[in-house]
């Protein structure tokens, strides 16, 4: 459920618009920042990069449908007879001026609101009922959240008093040139390749009479361009890594070979 994210020498990111601006910004003005966007179209990679960049520690939850408050506040735990206080990942973020970031945060229960409001205000404050502190969170700790707002979101929304304590960017697919040169820097593939793969993504996506849940993501393309580069073929791979990652449905699956097929030939 939580990781710490070492800082790590900057992890690759290519800009899509102003978001390195917006979240500097953000990050100068004390302010909360909500990405949403598409999976895989670079959210998390995008928060790696900037915490790696403003050089602050990174605290990631992937928020799921039982996710407390306690979780990101932390617990009394028990052990040898004594109980000892642990902090939740939020808690050491505010305490050390740090990014949390609480990916997919729609997904948590509402309990976890009560923690986040008086933090994503300009009281800037944790309470810790367990402990009776009161952190004040200091001018670096910034505080991130996205989700992804496909369809099965849209009945769990946000309440409008939590998205309107939020600075709000809106990631989407990049243009193919920066996906072209996003495919080289993850995978080191051929300018070629690049093109013919992200041309694969852009006929995916045009295809609106398909029932896809979600288009196809940078994060498929990637994969593909990973096992063409290691010997697989192409349309083999393209099955693998991209097509069969979007549906189950057989007939959809050889519609879109043909998009495939037509790049790659058969
Ligand atoms: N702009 C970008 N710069 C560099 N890499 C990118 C970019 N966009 C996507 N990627 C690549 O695509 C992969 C998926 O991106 P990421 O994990 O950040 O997606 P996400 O938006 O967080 O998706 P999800 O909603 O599924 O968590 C990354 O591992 C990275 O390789
Ligand atoms: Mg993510």
């Amino acid at each position: 459920m939580k990781r710490e994210t070492p800082i790590m020498d900057h992890p690759f990111y290519q800009p899509a618009g102003n978001e390195i601006e917006v979240f500097e910004q953000a990050w100068r003005n004390r302010l909360p920042l909500l990405i949403k966007g598409p999976t895989g179209c670079g959210k998390t990679r995008f928060v790696a990069h900037m915490a790696a960049r403003l050089g602050l520690p990174l605290h990631t939850v992937a928020c799921h449908d039982d996710l407390t408050a306690a979780d990101l506040v932390g617990r009394h735990l028990i052990g040898d007879g004594k109980t000892v206080w642990c902090d939740g990942p939020l808690t050491r973020a505010v305490r050390e001026g740090g990014i949390c970031y609480l990916d997919e945060v729609v997904e948590a229960r509402k309990d976890t609101t009560v923690v986040l409001h008086p933090l994503a205000d300009d009281r800037r404050i944790l309470p810790i009922d367990r402990t009776g502190e009161l952190l004040q969170a200091p001018p670096s700790f910034m505080l991130v959240v996205s989700y992804n707002p496909g369809y099965q979101n849209l009945l769990k929304g946000m309440k409008p008093s939590t998205r309107q304590r939020f600075v709000s960017l809106r990631f989407d697919f990049p243009t193919p040139v920066q996906e072209e040169a996003i495919l080289i820097g993850e995978t080191a593939c051929t300018p070629d390749l690049a093109r013919r793969l992200v041309g694969i993504a852009g006929a995916l996506r045009a295809l609106k009479d398909r029932d896809l849940e979600e288009a196809a993501s940078t994060r498929l393309l990637i994969y593909a361009a990973l096992l063409i580069k290691g010997g697989m073929d192409p349309v083999a791979a393209c099955r693998t890594a991209i097509v069969e990652s979007l549906t189950d449905d057989i007939d959809t699956v050889e519609a879109l070979m043909e998009v495939v097929a037509a790049t790659f030939g058969r």
